[in-house]
Protein backbone atom coordinates (compact mmCIF):
# COMPACT_ATOMS: atom_id res chain seq x y z
CA UNK A 1 0.00 0.00 0.00
CA UNK A 2 1.26 3.69 -0.60
CA UNK A 3 2.45 6.12 2.05
CA UNK A 4 -0.57 8.85 2.66
CA UNK A 5 0.90 12.08 1.44
CA UNK A 6 1.99 14.72 3.94
CA UNK A 7 -0.69 17.65 3.44
CA UNK A 8 0.35 20.88 3.46
CA UNK A 9 -1.52 24.25 4.46
CA UNK A 10 -0.07 27.00 2.42
CA UNK A 11 -1.77 30.87 2.58
CA UNK A 12 -1.24 33.58 0.19
CA UNK A 13 -1.05 30.48 -2.25
CA UNK A 14 -2.81 32.75 -5.40
CA UNK A 15 0.24 35.14 -5.19
CA UNK A 16 3.35 35.77 -6.68
CA UNK A 17 5.37 33.59 -4.44
CA UNK A 18 2.62 30.65 -3.65
CA UNK A 19 1.19 30.39 -7.06
CA UNK A 20 4.76 29.23 -8.04
CA UNK A 21 4.94 27.05 -4.59
CA UNK A 22 1.58 25.16 -5.18
CA UNK A 23 2.41 23.06 -8.10
CA UNK A 24 6.03 22.66 -6.77
CA UNK A 25 4.27 21.18 -3.51
CA UNK A 26 2.05 19.13 -5.40
CA UNK A 27 4.93 17.54 -8.33
CA UNK A 28 6.97 17.08 -5.23
CA UNK A 29 3.90 14.86 -3.99
CA UNK A 30 2.67 16.99 -0.73
CA UNK A 31 -1.31 17.12 -0.98
CA UNK A 32 -2.26 20.93 -0.55
CA UNK A 33 -4.72 22.83 1.16
CA UNK A 34 -4.17 26.61 -0.84
CA UNK A 35 -5.86 28.94 1.06
CA UNK A 36 -6.47 32.22 -0.37
CA UNK A 37 -9.21 35.60 -0.75
CA UNK A 38 -7.78 34.88 -4.87
CA UNK A 39 -7.74 38.99 -4.63
CA UNK A 40 -5.03 38.37 -7.99
CA UNK A 41 -7.97 35.66 -9.37
CA UNK A 42 -5.13 33.05 -9.89
CA UNK A 43 -6.30 29.54 -8.52
CA UNK A 44 -3.41 26.58 -8.57
CA UNK A 45 -4.76 24.41 -10.79
CA UNK A 46 -6.99 26.47 -13.12
CA UNK A 47 -5.87 28.51 -16.05
CA UNK A 48 -6.78 31.72 -17.42
CA UNK A 49 -9.88 30.49 -19.17
CA UNK A 50 -10.69 29.12 -16.04
CA UNK A 51 -10.05 25.13 -17.09
CA UNK A 52 -9.24 23.14 -14.70
CA UNK A 53 -5.58 21.99 -15.34
CA UNK A 54 -4.80 17.86 -15.06
CA UNK A 55 -1.35 18.39 -17.26
CA UNK A 56 0.67 19.21 -14.15
CA UNK A 57 -0.78 17.30 -12.13
CA UNK A 58 -3.32 15.33 -10.37
CA UNK A 59 -6.02 17.72 -9.40
CA UNK A 60 -7.77 15.68 -6.02
CA UNK A 61 -4.50 16.48 -4.31
CA UNK A 62 -5.41 19.82 -4.51
CA UNK A 63 -7.97 21.79 -2.40
CA UNK A 64 -8.48 25.27 -3.21
CA UNK A 65 -9.91 26.86 -0.29
CA UNK A 66 -11.25 30.70 -0.52
CA UNK A 67 -11.35 32.39 2.82
CA UNK A 68 -10.17 35.34 4.48
CA UNK A 69 -7.26 34.30 7.09
CA UNK A 70 -8.41 36.59 9.55
CA UNK A 71 -11.37 33.99 9.73
CA UNK A 72 -9.60 30.13 9.25
CA UNK A 73 -11.46 27.54 11.22
CA UNK A 74 -9.79 25.33 13.72
CA UNK A 75 -11.24 22.51 11.06
CA UNK A 76 -9.09 23.16 8.21
CA UNK A 77 -5.55 22.08 10.42
CA UNK A 78 -6.87 18.58 11.11
CA UNK A 79 -4.27 15.88 9.31
CA UNK A 80 -2.55 19.05 7.99
CA UNK A 81 1.77 18.42 8.35
CA UNK A 82 2.84 21.94 7.44
CA UNK A 83 1.65 25.71 7.16
CA UNK A 84 3.87 27.50 4.76
CA UNK A 85 1.93 31.18 5.75
CA UNK A 86 3.04 32.99 3.23
CA UNK A 87 -0.19 35.49 3.21
CA UNK A 88 0.26 39.15 3.51
CA UNK A 89 -0.22 42.58 2.54
CA UNK A 90 3.00 42.21 0.77
CA UNK A 91 4.93 45.91 0.41
CA UNK A 92 6.01 48.93 2.16
CA UNK A 93 3.66 51.12 0.27
CA UNK A 94 0.49 48.75 0.02
CA UNK A 95 1.06 48.34 3.84
CA UNK A 96 1.43 52.31 4.80
CA UNK A 97 -1.97 53.01 2.81
CA UNK A 98 -3.44 49.38 4.55
CA UNK A 99 -2.06 49.54 7.67
CA UNK A 100 -4.89 48.26 10.09
CA UNK A 101 -5.19 46.01 7.44
CA UNK A 102 -1.09 45.05 7.72
CA UNK A 103 -1.33 44.59 11.16
CA UNK A 104 -3.96 42.09 11.13
CA UNK A 105 -3.04 40.28 8.05
CA UNK A 106 0.80 40.19 8.69
CA UNK A 107 1.13 39.68 11.64
CA UNK A 108 -1.97 38.84 14.32
CA UNK A 109 -3.57 36.32 11.69
CA UNK A 110 -0.37 34.63 11.17
CA UNK A 111 0.17 33.97 14.98
CA UNK A 112 -3.42 33.05 15.29
CA UNK A 113 -2.75 30.45 12.57
CA UNK A 114 0.71 29.36 13.93
CA UNK A 115 -1.25 28.93 17.65
CA UNK A 116 -4.04 27.10 15.81
CA UNK A 117 -1.93 25.07 13.68
CA UNK A 118 0.21 23.57 16.93
CA UNK A 119 -3.51 23.00 19.02
CA UNK A 120 -4.02 20.65 15.97
CA UNK A 121 -0.91 19.04 15.73
CA UNK A 122 0.41 20.18 12.81
CA UNK A 123 4.02 19.08 13.17
CA UNK A 124 5.85 22.61 11.26
CA UNK A 125 5.31 26.18 10.90
CA UNK A 126 7.24 27.94 8.30
CA UNK A 127 7.26 32.22 8.45
CA UNK A 128 8.02 33.53 5.42
CA UNK A 129 9.14 36.94 6.74
CA UNK A 130 11.95 39.36 5.10
CA UNK A 131 15.19 41.02 5.34
CA UNK A 132 13.76 44.45 5.16
CA UNK A 133 13.61 43.66 8.57
CA UNK A 134 17.11 44.99 9.24
CA UNK A 135 16.33 48.66 7.67
CA UNK A 136 19.08 50.47 6.68
CA UNK A 137 22.76 49.61 8.21
CA UNK A 138 26.17 50.01 7.10
CA UNK A 139 27.78 46.66 8.18
CA UNK A 140 26.77 43.52 6.48
CA UNK A 141 24.24 42.14 8.78
CA UNK A 142 23.39 38.47 10.02
CA UNK A 143 20.55 36.47 12.03
CA UNK A 144 22.15 38.13 15.32
CA UNK A 145 22.49 41.81 14.07
CA UNK A 146 20.06 44.07 15.89
CA UNK A 147 17.32 44.82 13.33
CA UNK A 148 15.98 48.11 12.58
CA UNK A 149 12.47 47.51 11.38
CA UNK A 150 11.51 50.92 9.33
CA UNK A 151 7.84 50.83 7.83
CA UNK A 152 4.66 49.03 8.86
CA UNK A 153 5.27 46.23 6.35
CA UNK A 154 8.52 45.42 8.33
CA UNK A 155 7.39 46.09 11.84
CA UNK A 156 4.54 43.55 11.19
CA UNK A 157 6.89 40.59 9.99
CA UNK A 158 8.98 41.32 13.31
CA UNK A 159 5.60 40.62 15.51
CA UNK A 160 5.04 38.32 13.10
CA UNK A 161 8.74 36.41 14.25
CA UNK A 162 8.29 37.15 17.77
CA UNK A 163 4.54 35.54 18.18
CA UNK A 164 5.26 32.58 16.19
CA UNK A 165 9.28 31.80 17.68
CA UNK A 166 8.40 30.80 21.12
CA UNK A 167 5.82 28.59 20.40
CA UNK A 168 8.95 25.81 18.94
CA UNK A 169 8.61 22.69 20.91
CA UNK A 170 9.92 19.23 20.34
CA UNK A 171 6.37 18.31 18.42
CA UNK A 172 5.75 21.86 16.83
CA UNK A 173 9.08 22.57 14.29
CA UNK A 174 8.66 26.74 13.89
CA UNK A 175 11.19 28.19 11.34
CA UNK A 176 11.34 31.74 10.40
CA UNK A 177 12.67 32.76 6.59
CA UNK A 178 14.11 36.86 6.24
CA UNK A 179 13.46 36.14 1.98
CA UNK A 180 15.72 38.96 0.02
CA UNK A 181 13.50 41.14 -2.23
CA UNK A 182 12.20 38.71 -5.03
CA UNK A 183 12.60 38.62 -8.52
CA UNK A 184 11.40 36.81 -11.51
CA UNK A 185 8.46 35.32 -13.31
CA UNK A 186 5.52 34.14 -11.54
CA UNK A 187 2.06 33.40 -13.05
CA UNK A 188 0.83 36.24 -10.72
CA UNK A 189 3.19 38.88 -11.93
CA UNK A 190 4.67 41.22 -9.59
CA UNK A 191 6.30 44.29 -11.28
CA UNK A 192 6.08 46.44 -7.98
CA UNK A 193 9.54 44.07 -7.48
CA UNK A 194 12.70 46.36 -8.15
CA UNK A 195 14.47 43.81 -10.71
CA UNK A 196 11.10 43.04 -12.07
CA UNK A 197 10.12 46.84 -12.40
CA UNK A 198 13.43 48.54 -14.16
CA UNK A 199 13.66 45.09 -17.21
CA UNK A 200 9.98 46.21 -17.47
CA UNK A 201 10.67 49.81 -17.94
CA UNK A 202 13.61 49.36 -20.05
CA UNK A 203 12.08 46.68 -22.11
CA UNK A 204 9.23 49.19 -22.83
CA UNK A 205 11.23 53.04 -22.87
CA UNK A 206 14.40 52.08 -23.53
CA UNK A 207 15.10 54.10 -20.40
CA UNK A 208 16.04 52.90 -16.90
CA UNK A 209 16.28 55.66 -14.47
CA UNK A 210 18.44 54.36 -11.19
CA UNK A 211 19.21 56.29 -8.09
CA UNK A 212 22.30 57.83 -7.83
CA UNK A 213 24.87 56.95 -7.05
CA UNK A 214 24.28 53.14 -7.57
CA UNK A 215 26.75 52.05 -4.98
CA UNK A 216 24.05 51.16 -2.67
CA UNK A 217 23.49 47.52 -1.97
CA UNK A 218 20.53 45.59 -1.88
CA UNK A 219 19.84 41.62 -1.56
CA UNK A 220 18.07 39.84 -4.40
CA UNK A 221 16.47 36.23 -4.51
CA UNK A 222 15.04 34.79 -7.63
CA UNK A 223 11.26 33.32 -6.54
CA UNK A 224 11.85 30.13 -7.21
CA UNK A 225 15.23 29.85 -5.44
CA UNK A 226 13.00 30.97 -2.23
CA UNK A 227 10.19 28.14 -2.86
CA UNK A 228 13.05 25.73 -3.39
CA UNK A 229 13.84 26.65 0.38
CA UNK A 230 10.16 25.79 1.35
CA UNK A 231 10.35 22.37 0.26
CA UNK A 232 13.69 22.14 1.85
CA UNK A 233 12.43 23.31 5.02
CA UNK A 234 9.50 20.48 4.83
CA UNK A 235 12.37 17.87 5.16
CA UNK A 236 15.28 19.32 7.06
CA UNK A 237 16.50 17.58 10.36
CA UNK A 238 14.26 19.40 12.76
CA UNK A 239 17.55 19.68 15.28
CA UNK A 240 18.76 22.13 12.97
CA UNK A 241 16.13 24.83 11.90
CA UNK A 242 13.47 24.42 15.11
CA UNK A 243 12.96 28.18 16.71
CA UNK A 244 15.77 29.38 13.67
CA UNK A 245 15.68 32.51 11.74
CA UNK A 246 17.36 32.40 8.48
CA UNK A 247 18.43 34.88 5.71
CA UNK A 248 17.36 33.13 2.68
CA UNK A 249 19.26 34.53 -0.45
CA UNK A 250 23.03 34.31 -1.70
CA UNK A 251 26.33 36.74 -0.75
CA UNK A 252 27.25 36.76 -4.17
CA UNK A 253 23.27 38.36 -5.20
CA UNK A 254 24.02 41.37 -2.61
CA UNK A 255 23.35 43.79 -5.50
CA UNK A 256 24.79 47.55 -6.21
CA UNK A 257 21.73 48.51 -7.96
CA UNK A 258 24.07 49.94 -10.90
CA UNK A 259 24.96 46.18 -11.42
CA UNK A 260 21.48 45.41 -11.62
CA UNK A 261 21.14 48.08 -14.16
CA UNK A 262 23.95 47.22 -16.00
CA UNK A 263 22.24 43.46 -16.17
CA UNK A 264 18.95 44.69 -17.31
CA UNK A 265 20.65 46.94 -19.99
CA UNK A 266 22.84 44.21 -21.56
CA UNK A 267 19.98 41.59 -21.70
CA UNK A 268 17.40 44.17 -22.78
CA UNK A 269 19.71 45.26 -25.68
CA UNK A 270 20.32 42.06 -26.56
CA UNK A 271 17.20 40.81 -26.93
CA UNK A 272 15.33 43.27 -28.31
CA UNK A 273 17.73 44.88 -30.66
CA UNK A 274 17.12 48.20 -29.08
CA UNK A 275 19.41 50.89 -26.81
CA UNK A 276 18.48 51.32 -23.28
CA UNK A 277 19.87 54.36 -21.65
CA UNK A 278 20.47 54.80 -17.98
CA UNK A 279 19.24 57.98 -16.60
CA UNK A 280 20.75 59.04 -13.25
CA UNK A 281 18.64 60.63 -10.49
CA UNK A 282 18.14 62.08 -7.03
CA UNK A 283 21.14 62.84 -4.63
CA UNK A 284 23.04 60.12 -3.77
CA UNK A 285 21.27 57.39 -2.07
CA UNK A 286 22.56 56.53 1.26
CA UNK A 287 19.70 53.72 2.21
CA UNK A 288 22.55 50.60 1.52
CA UNK A 289 21.99 47.44 3.17
CA UNK A 290 23.95 43.66 3.12
CA UNK A 291 23.22 40.82 4.58
CA UNK A 292 25.25 37.54 5.49
CA UNK A 293 23.72 34.39 4.17
CA UNK A 294 26.34 32.53 5.38
CA UNK A 295 24.07 30.67 7.90
CA UNK A 296 21.66 29.49 5.62
CA UNK A 297 24.96 27.52 3.25
CA UNK A 298 26.77 26.84 6.35
CA UNK A 299 23.79 24.85 8.17
CA UNK A 300 21.15 23.20 5.43
CA UNK A 301 24.04 23.60 2.32
CA UNK A 302 21.79 26.00 0.69
CA UNK A 303 22.94 28.44 -1.64
CA UNK A 304 20.72 30.11 -4.59
CA UNK A 305 20.82 28.79 -8.47
CA UNK A 306 19.72 31.28 -9.98
CA UNK A 307 20.97 34.75 -10.48
CA UNK A 308 19.78 38.44 -11.69
CA UNK A 309 20.63 37.84 -15.18
CA UNK A 310 18.48 34.58 -14.96
CA UNK A 311 15.44 36.42 -14.12
CA UNK A 312 15.45 39.26 -16.46
CA UNK A 313 16.35 37.00 -19.25
CA UNK A 314 12.93 34.98 -18.60
CA UNK A 315 10.80 38.02 -17.99
CA UNK A 316 12.35 39.86 -21.30
CA UNK A 317 11.52 36.65 -23.21
CA UNK A 318 8.21 36.56 -22.00
CA UNK A 319 7.84 40.21 -22.43
CA UNK A 320 8.50 39.49 -26.58
CA UNK A 321 6.54 36.62 -26.86
CA UNK A 322 3.54 38.49 -25.78
CA UNK A 323 2.76 36.11 -22.89
CA UNK A 324 3.53 38.67 -20.10
CA UNK A 325 2.36 42.68 -19.96
CA UNK A 326 2.48 45.15 -17.00
CA UNK A 327 -1.96 45.33 -15.91
CA UNK A 328 -2.80 47.22 -13.13
CA UNK A 329 -2.79 43.68 -11.30
CA UNK A 330 0.45 43.71 -11.55
CA UNK A 331 1.69 46.50 -9.22
CA UNK A 332 0.28 45.50 -5.72
CA UNK A 333 -1.39 48.60 -4.02
CA UNK A 334 -2.74 50.21 -7.59
CA UNK A 335 -4.64 46.37 -7.89
CA UNK A 336 -6.08 46.98 -3.83
CA UNK A 337 -6.85 50.62 -4.82
CA UNK A 338 -8.82 49.63 -7.64
CA UNK A 339 -11.11 46.96 -6.11
CA UNK A 340 -11.73 49.10 -3.09
CA UNK A 341 -13.05 51.19 -5.21
CA UNK A 342 -14.95 49.46 -7.20
CA UNK A 343 -16.55 47.90 -4.13
CA UNK A 344 -17.77 51.20 -3.07
CA UNK A 345 -18.97 52.10 -6.85
CA UNK A 346 -20.86 48.22 -6.92
CA UNK A 347 -22.89 48.95 -3.36
CA UNK A 348 -23.84 51.94 -4.01
CA UNK A 349 -25.36 50.56 -7.37
CA UNK A 350 -26.17 47.18 -6.97
CA UNK A 351 -29.82 46.43 -6.76
CA UNK A 352 -32.03 43.24 -7.36
CA UNK A 353 -28.82 41.24 -7.58
CA UNK A 354 -27.24 43.24 -9.98
CA UNK A 355 -26.38 46.31 -12.34
CA UNK A 356 -27.65 45.75 -15.92
CA UNK A 357 -28.71 42.42 -15.69
CA UNK A 358 -30.68 41.70 -12.60
CA UNK A 359 -32.67 38.94 -11.13
CA UNK A 360 -36.12 39.24 -12.15
CA UNK A 361 -39.00 37.53 -13.35
CA UNK A 362 -39.65 38.67 -17.08
CA UNK A 363 -43.20 36.82 -17.66
CA UNK A 364 -44.26 39.02 -14.86
CA UNK A 365 -42.57 42.05 -16.40
CA UNK A 366 -44.40 41.42 -19.42
CA UNK A 367 -47.88 40.69 -18.48
CA UNK A 368 -47.36 43.77 -16.39
CA UNK A 369 -46.59 45.73 -19.73
CA UNK A 370 -48.39 44.36 -22.00
CA UNK A 371 -51.62 42.50 -20.74
N1 LIG B 1 8.03 39.41 -2.94
C1 LIG B 1 9.07 39.75 -2.16
O1 LIG B 1 10.06 40.42 -2.54
C2 LIG B 1 9.09 39.28 -0.78
C3 LIG B 1 10.25 39.50 -0.08
C4 LIG B 1 10.27 39.11 1.21
C5 LIG B 1 9.17 38.52 1.78
N2 LIG B 1 8.04 38.32 1.08
C6 LIG B 1 6.91 37.70 1.74
O2 LIG B 1 6.53 36.51 1.07
C7 LIG B 1 5.11 36.33 1.17
C8 LIG B 1 4.49 36.20 -0.18
O3 LIG B 1 4.63 37.40 -0.92
P1 LIG B 1 4.05 37.57 -2.38
O4 LIG B 1 5.07 38.35 -3.13
O5 LIG B 1 3.64 36.24 -2.89
O6 LIG B 1 2.76 38.49 -2.13
P2 LIG B 1 1.38 38.58 -2.95
O7 LIG B 1 0.79 39.91 -2.67
O8 LIG B 1 1.62 38.22 -4.38
O9 LIG B 1 0.50 37.43 -2.32
C9 LIG B 1 -0.22 37.57 -1.15
C10 LIG B 1 -1.49 36.73 -1.29
O10 LIG B 1 -2.22 36.85 -0.08
C11 LIG B 1 -3.61 36.97 -0.39
N3 LIG B 1 -4.26 37.67 0.72
C12 LIG B 1 -4.04 38.92 1.15
N4 LIG B 1 -4.82 39.18 2.22
C13 LIG B 1 -5.53 38.07 2.48
C14 LIG B 1 -6.46 37.69 3.46
N5 LIG B 1 -6.85 38.56 4.41
N6 LIG B 1 -6.97 36.44 3.46
C15 LIG B 1 -6.60 35.55 2.51
N7 LIG B 1 -5.72 35.84 1.53
C16 LIG B 1 -5.18 37.09 1.52
C17 LIG B 1 -3.65 37.75 -1.69
O11 LIG B 1 -4.85 37.47 -2.40
C18 LIG B 1 -2.40 37.23 -2.41
O12 LIG B 1 -2.72 36.18 -3.28
C19 LIG B 1 4.60 37.54 1.95
O13 LIG B 1 4.53 37.19 3.28
C20 LIG B 1 5.67 38.57 1.72
O14 LIG B 1 5.65 39.52 2.73
C21 LIG B 1 7.99 38.66 -0.21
Amino acid sequence: MSRKAKKVLVTGAGGYVGSLLVPKLLKAGYDVVAVDRYFFRKYPGINAENEISTSTFDLPRLEVLKEDVRFLSEKVFEDIYAVIDLVAISNDPSSEYFKEATIQINYLSRARTARLAKKKGVKRYILPSSCSIYGFQKDIVDENSEINPLTTYAKANRMAEEAVLPLADDDFVVVVMRQATLFGYSPRMRFDLAINGMTYGAWKMGSLPLMRDGTQYRPMLHVEDTTDVMLLLLEADKSLINGEIFNVGGDELNYQIKDVGETVKKIVEELTGKRVDIEWYGDPDKRSYRVSFAKIKKVLGWSPKRDAAYGVRQIVEKLESGELDKTTETITLEWYKELEKWYQIIKELEMYGGIINIKIDEEQLRSEALS
